[in-house]
């Protein structure tokens, strides 16, 4: 049998929630990630340090059982949510603590538990100042808010308004664009220096827009930001696939339960962390190139937030397997990307 085996990689974008689907979803990260970058975008959000080190308990709780391979710990690496309200200090004391890693700015009303975001960048210069002074990581949701602007241009026009400004005004600030998904974004990344790094997710590696719409809506395919046109997939791509270090993984695997999604007004999400690993494997596997895998998985992201890579290593088997049709989610269900289709590469346990 074929098999891949490389450096245990990093999910340097997860969403894994609260109590109790916390511990529904933690363990399928911590099977296969040795890290990963935590969104703090519960209700309330993670706002300060002291929410940010609980909720890192709570997550060790629920991860204690399962680690990777036995020789390495999941490590969840925490992050502040960024509002208009998140003060100087705030930020000098999440770049004192070991556990924290960077701050995420949502702009207000751009996505899921968003309301709490930021309304004016303006608001927040300081912040950025601080953020820049003491090399703490901003994560970004790179989306334009203005509801005018059409949902397919967001991630477009928030670059040319917003992002390109905040690099111009703060050069030597360290920026993860996350889960972009146009070619705009790719170049824009691709042109920018070591301060500026970009997480790719599998789904929009996987789909274009035409998966939202095939034979009727497609619910479990809705995320934010949305999937693009074909020629914007094959960009991300070349991106992930080409071994550029200003790329690397980041699932933004967001689990929300079934009903949630199967609804009138449902919630943005792709739920990926059950085989993240595997996703990205079929995407390389369909570039027809594994070259830098490793590369995108294991180091590009550690080495963009100066962190060691990690010790132990994984091994993927090249073997058909269908994926869950659904997942328990406590008292609910959970519709995993791409639910009873056929991937290729399995992760061995
Ligand atoms: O699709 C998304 N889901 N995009 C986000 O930015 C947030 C996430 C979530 O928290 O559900
Ligand atoms: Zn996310």
């Amino acid at each position: 049998m074929k098999t891949i085996t490389i450096i245990t990689p990093d999910d340097w974008h997860l969403h894994l929630r609260d109590s109790p689907y916390l511990e529904a979803v933690a363990g399928d990260t911590a099977r296969q990630f040795g890290r990963a970058i935590i969104m703090p975008n519960l209700n309330p959000p993670i706002r300060n340090v002291e929410d940010a080190l609980h909720y890192r308990d709570r997550i060790l709780a629920a991860t204690s059982l399962v680690s990777n391979l036995g020789t390495n710990q999941f490590q969840p690496l925490m992050t502040l949510y960024l509002t208009d309200n998140t003060s100087v200090e705030d930020i000098e004391a999440a770049s004192d603590c070991e556990f924290v890693f960077g701050a995420k700015l949502y702009p207000a009303g751009a996505t899921t538990n968003s309301d709490a975001g930021v309304t004016d960048l303006s608001k927040i210069h300081g912040l950025f100042e601080a953020m820049q002074k003491h090399r703490l990581v901003l994560q970004i949701h790179g989306e334009a808010t203005n509801p005018e602007v059409d949902v397919f241009d967001r991630e477009k026009v928030f670059i040319e308004q917003s992002l390109s400004q905040i690099r111009r005004d703060f050069p030597e600030l360290p920026i993860v664009f996350e889960h972009i998904t146009t070619h705009e974004a790719v170049e824009f990344v691709r042109a920018g220096d070591h301060f500026l790094g970009a997480t790719i997710t599998p789904h929009h590696l996987l789909i274009n827009r035409n998966a939202l719409f095939r034979g009727g809506i497609r619910p479990h395919h809705y995320c934010l930001p949305v999937v693009k046109r074909e020629q914007h997939r094959l960009s991300l791509v070349e991106a992930a696939s080409g071994g550029e270090s200003h790329f690397f993984a980041g699932t933004d695997s967001a689990p929300h339960s079934q009903t949630a999604k199967e609804s009138a007004c449902g919630c943005a999400g792709v739920y990926s962390a059950c085989c993240a690993v595997e996703l990205y494997a079929e995407a390389f596997e369909r570039a027809g190139d594994f070259t830098h895998f490793e590369t995108f998985m294991s180091r590009n992201g550690a080495d963009f937030y100066g962190l060691p890579q990690n010790r132990g290593k994984i091994t993927l088997n090249q073997q058909e397997w269908r994926v869950p049709e659904s997942l328990v989610y406590a008292d609910s269900k959970l519709i995993p990307f791409m639910a009873g289709e056929t991937l290729n590469w399995k992760f061995q346990q």
